[in-house]
């Protein structure tokens, strides 16, 4: 649930939110909202050094971050499971010095859990405003509403104003509309390929609100890298498992695809730790990618298919 998010962050918000009276504060209706001391609610997170940023879309979250001073912007990105969305989107908060959420979208059950619910303390019936409803009142901040494909259509229903042009919703508990300030970035993060992406992510008008972020894999030689600086494993030990990778994705896509995913970064990340810790990689593999690929189809099954990738590059 994600606001039972990172422990540092959610701490925060308890405590924010019991300071203040009315924690949904006033906020300007343009410009930048002023620095996110109005609430300690949202952390700032720290830059990860070994985190490896392409040039491309490097340019592209500057120019993001730029548009977002003037008015509230919002960013889809799309690509593979476990290929860096999550990440990109901390390292532009992190690069800019602002405060992020990240908000789960499949744990979210109920429509009360995007802007809160009312509840009864010492006596009173009290507004207890969620996390996001804060980070929207404060504003100057990165939003990252996760697996957004994967959220329930029936709950889309209170987040149509704040992505369109409005960029207000009304809160029946608050008695009055959030709205979005200029400085507050938007990132919904989305699969490649996802099943599921209902009515809401057709919607052209909605889309056309969004600019479209492509992540992808890192070029092999920085996947490489990265493992090595990230896990401690070998060099060449690390772009052999890079090539397993490369190839096996290859092999995910396209119409013709013998295998029904992408192993991605975080995978890699996982057999490389594996094998740091003394396993083959054969064995580590085994642990992260091969068990999980289906069996159905003998000879022709995705694991079969895995497994002559894994001997051809590793013999
Ligand atoms: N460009 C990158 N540089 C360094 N590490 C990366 C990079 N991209 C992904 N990773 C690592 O891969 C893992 C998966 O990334 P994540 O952002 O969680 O993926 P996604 O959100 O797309 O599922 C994380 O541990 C992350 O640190
Ligand atoms: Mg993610």
């Amino acid at each position: 649930m994600w606001r039972r998010g990172r422990p540092e962050e959610q701490d925060a918000v308890d405590g924010a939110a019991e300071r203040e009276a009315d924690p949904v504060a006033a906020q300007p209706d343009d410009g930048p909202a002023g620095p996110a001391t109005v609430l300690d609610a949202l952390a700032v997170p720290a830059l990860d050094p070994l985190f490896h940023i392409e040039p491309r879309v490097r340019r592209q979250l500057d120019a993001v971050y730029a548009l977002s001073r003037r008015h509230p912007t919002k960013v889809l990105m799309v690509g593979p499971q476990g290929c860096g969305k999550t990440e990109l989107a901390r390292w532009l908060a992190a690069t800019h010095r602002l405060p992020w959420l990240k908000v789960n979208c499949p744990a979210i059950q109920d429509p009360r859990d995007w802007f809160g619910w009312m509840t009864v303390r010492e006596g009173q019936t009290v507004y207890q405003p969620t996390a996001l409803a804060q980070a929207i009142a404060v504003g100057n901040c990165v939003i990252f509403f996760d697996e957004l494909n994967r959220l329930h259509t029936s709950l889309w229903g209170p987040l149509y104003g704040l992505l369109d042009d409005t960029n207000q919703v009304w809160v029946d508990q608050l008695g009055r509309h959030l709205r979005l300030s200029a400085g507050t970035i938007i990132i919904a993060a989305m699969n490649e390929g996802s099943q599921n992406i209902g009515v809401f992510l057709q919607d052209a008008a909605l889309m056309e609100r969004f600019v479209r972020i492509e992540a992808t894999f890192l070029p092999p030689e920085r996947e490489a890298e990265m493992l090595v600086k990230r896990t401690g494993v070998g060099s060449a030990m690390a772009r052999s498992l890079v090539e397993v990778a490369t190839l096996a994705r290859r092999q995910a896509q396209g119409d013709d695809a013998s295998l029904p995913w992408q192993v991605s970064t975080r995978s890699l990340i996982r057999t490389a730790e594996l094998v740091a810790a003394g396993l083959n990689p054969r064995e580590a593999l085994e642990m992260t990618v091969t068990l999980r690929l289906p069996t159905e189809g003998a000879l022709a099954s995705p694991r079969a298919e895995f497994l002559r990738i894994v001997q051809a590059k590793l013999g």
